[in-house]
């Protein structure tokens, strides 16, 4: 019997150009970005650039740029956000379906 993998959704292969892109990262180029030594210093330049270029494909500025670590973060953010910046509205809107980390912030 054929296995096919249906949850992309919640994991999925990574892509060949990907991988080649991320090699640096693994090989040559892992300090940690907010250190001051010249690793860090290095990196920190590789994700400043990343962040150049990803708002020039939809139009922000880089300061608006967010890289976050995770699914968790990323919603917690965005919902954090949301709420730190419109204090006039007070209800948000949401459904039990959504992930439980989407519903404790909304709780
Ligand atoms: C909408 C949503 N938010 C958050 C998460 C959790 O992601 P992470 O484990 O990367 O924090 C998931 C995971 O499936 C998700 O689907």
């Amino acid at each position: 019997m054929k296995e096919i993998y249906l949850d992309n959704n919640a994991t999925t292969r990574v892509a060949d150009e990907v991988i080649e892109a991320m090699l640096p990262y693994y090989r040559t180029l892992y300090g940690n970005p907010s250190s001051m030594h010249t690793f860090g210093g290095q990196v920190h330049r590789k994700i400043e650039e990343a962040r150049q270029e990803v708002a020039q494909l939809i139009n922000a500025e880089p300061e608006e740029i967010i890289f976050t670590s995770c699914g968790t973060e990323s919603d917690n953010t965005a919902l954090m956000s949301a709420i730190e910046t419109n204090p006039q509205k007070k209800h948000i809107i949401t459904t039990k379906v959504e992930h439980r980390c989407v519903n404790n912030v909304c709780q």
